[in-house]
């Protein structure tokens, strides 16, 4: 029902500079594994298995990374390294890959509208990839979402309860508690001051999107720094139909900052990597 899943990765990700210069933010490793491997590992896991990928200059490495390396392949077929390829060859077997260009870093709410073509006009996930989420032993988030949007067939976004000092690093919405954990969006405000926050629920990089959301975002005016936000086009949705927000079962590492990536990084080491 829900084939496609999109990864705007075409930021500049200067929070990582230098390390950002000339490497894309989503390729950086944690232990062994670049971030955005992880997403789209969690998309197949949801059997989101047609994979579109917005790019931007400078980001030729994760087009790389999911193709064959031929040489590199060849030279180690047969030796006691290629046991290394096994995690990317899965998802290679697994997934499909498209990838277009945002010309201009116009926000987020740009990159998803320039997946579009990629996209067409079915309902799809979103993966923010420097939002690492690990639910160790158990679903991922992106196949706990799917599970919901069965049942519901409206657009979903990832929410987790924040400390009042950092809300207003994120989009933070209000609305009807359903049941446990499942809220119906009635507001949502990005950015906001700690005092204008609508609640402590803050949205993180996992969404599921209907195809309407495009016509809303051609109709979306840039906001907070001229950036066309996702947050404005799913208010809009929400007042207009309705959107879901769901507090996830799992653990997410914010690792576009560098305390989150480091975190991230010893989480992995200690509770999931398995030296080969
Ligand atoms: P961020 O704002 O976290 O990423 O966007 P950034 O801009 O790369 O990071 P900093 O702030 O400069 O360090 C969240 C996600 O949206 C993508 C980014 O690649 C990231 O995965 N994005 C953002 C785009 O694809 N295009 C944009 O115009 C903006």
């Amino acid at each position: 029902m829900i084939k496609k899943c999109l990864f705007p990765v075409a930021g500049y990700g200067t929070r990582f500079l230098p390390a950002t210069k000339s490497m894309p933010k989503e390729m950086l490793p944690i232990v062994n594994k670049p971030l955005v491997q992880y997403g789209v590992e969690e998309a197949i896991e949801a059997n989101l298995c047609e994979i579109a990928l917005v790019t931007g200059r400078g980001k030729r490495a994760i087009a790389d990374h999911f193709d064959t390396a031929y040489e590199l392949e060849h030279q180690i077929a047969g030796t006691s390294k290629e046991k290394y390829l096994s995690s990317i060859r899965n998802v290679l077997d697994k997934g499909t890959f498209a990838m277009t260009r945002q010309r201009e870093m116009k926000g987020l709410g740009h990159a998803i509208l320039t997946g579009e073509v990629l996209i067409g006009n079915e309902p799809f996930g979103v993966i923010l990839s420097d939002d690492l989420c690990i639910n160790d032993g158990g679903e991922g988030v992106m196949a706990q979402m799917v599970r919901l949007f069965r049942q519901f067939r409206c657009s979903i976004v990832a929410v987790q309860e924040v400390p009042a000092d950092q809300i207003e690093k994120y989009g933070v919405i209000a609305g009807e508690s359903l049941k446990d954990g499942l809220y119906r969006v009635d507001n949502m405000v990005e950015k906001p001051k700690a005092d204008e926050a609508p609640s402590n629920l803050a949205i993180i990089g996992r969404y599921i999107l209907t195809p309407d959301i495009f016509d809303i975002l051609r109709d979306t005016q840039p906001g907070k720094n001229g950036e066309i936000q996702i947050t404005d086009a799913l208010l809009t949705q929400a007042r207009e139909g309705c959107v879901m927000a769901y507090k996830f079962q799992g653990r997410r590492f914010d690792c576009g900052s560098v305390d989150g990536f480091v975190e991230a990084t010893n989480f992995v080491y200690e509770n999931i990597y398995q030296p080969e």
